[in-house]
């Protein structure tokens, strides 16, 4: 079976793009691959966090893994930190890595627009991402689009050190899915749906109550032409709606297109609202169980032992390959 890795940040207000670019696709893939998936807390301190809020959002995050469907029983869930290969790994892959590369990446620039210094760590946040991967010998890597310049590089590392080193990695490839790989934000279609943003109604949260949803998605920007066409370019906003809308609901934008022909953007906007609730209701219902059971825990303490127990072997190879140790 081929080994699938991915993670996502503990930090609050998993959206329906993490849903539709990410998560959706650990579930898709659960039954015929040995998949492993992460909450990466050593990522999300790249910038400061309250403790608190941190630890909550380990275990928010946690609950959502299973709550959209990923089954502990054929899946390994657990918390970065927990297995200490990650760090380790990172550092070794750090030492095999050009600043230059780094600082081509397109989220450290974004990330990073306003500041004259970085914290360290966000500049060289894809070798940790890197570490994470190589560390379990994984094939596949499921994510959304943004993450694709991430996995490159992952790739680049990998073959750099077999190459220098003889065969060390498996050399992964990224995973991403056509509908849903890069859901926009509502009030600004041309950038991506985010966590961080200031706008609430930017995006739509998975655990978001009908209402707010409801009001998200009637704000959200469209244009004067009020016909429900997919055109990225000249149509940013409506293309996204209709892109969320054949994700949530498996029907293809082209037959949208010859449903909505003739009526407006409201009836449109009314019955996404209705699919995306719909669709949202049986996750948060089973948040809810979830969240607040001591099976949570046990899950991923079990979790970090299975990886760790994976981690060793890939760890001790590297440790050989590179002559370090006894
Ligand atoms: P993050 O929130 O950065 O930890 O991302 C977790 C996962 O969600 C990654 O696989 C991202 O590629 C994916 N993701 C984040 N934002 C979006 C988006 N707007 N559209 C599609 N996928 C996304
Ligand atoms: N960098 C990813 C993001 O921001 C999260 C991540 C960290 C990840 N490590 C990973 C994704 C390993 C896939 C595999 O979305």
């Amino acid at each position: 079976m081929k080994r699938v890795f991915s993670g996502v940040q503990p930090t609050g207000n998993i959206h329906i793009g993490n849903y539709l670019g990410a998560l959706k696709q650990f579930v898709e893939l659960q039954d015929d691959h040995d998949c492993i998936y992460c909450i990466v807390d050593l990522h999300s301190i790249t910038v400061p966090q309250d403790p608190k809020a941190l630890q909550k959002s380990i275990l928010d995050v946690a609950a959502l893994y299973l709550a959209v469907g990923v089954d502990p029983k054929k899946s390994t869930v657990f918390v970065q930190s927990q297995v200490s290969g990650h760090a380790e790994l990172a550092w070794i892959l750090m030492c095999n890595s050009y600043t230059g590369e780094l600082s081509r990446m397109t989220q450290f620039k974004q990330k990073n627009r306003d500041r004259e210094s970085a914290p360290a760590g966000l500049f060289t946040y894809p070798i940790l991402m890197a570490a994470d991967i190589l560390l379990y010998d994984t094939d596949v890597v499921p994510v959304g689009n943004d993450q694709k310049q991430h996995i490159e590089l992952t790739r680049d590392i990998a073959l750099r050190v077999n190459n220098t080193c003889g065969k060390t990695f498996v050399v992964p490839e990224g995973r991403f899915l056509k509908a849903g790989a890069r859901v926009m934000s509502l009030d600004d279609p041309t950038s991506k749906m985010s966590k961080s943003n200031e706008n609430a109604h930017s995006r739509i949260s998975l655990l978001d109550d009908a209402n707010k949803i409801k009001k998200s998605i009637m704000k959200a920007t469209t244009d004067s032409e009020g016909v429900v066409r997919f055109d990225v370019e000249n149509k940013p906003g409506v293309s996204n709606l209709l892109s969320i809308y054949s994700a949530f609901s498996g029907t293809p934008i082209e037959e949208l297109e010859k449903t909505y022909a003739g009526s407006g953007y409201g009836d449109f906007k009314k019955d996404l609202v209705e699919v995306v609730v719909s669709n949202l209701a049986p996750i948060q219902e089973r948040y809810k169980e979830i969240r607040e059971s001591q099976e949570l825990l046990d899950i991923l303490k079990e979790g970090a032992e299975k990886a760790n127990a994976i981690a060793r072997p890939v760890l001790e190879r590297v440790h050989k390959r590179f002559g370090l140790g006894l």
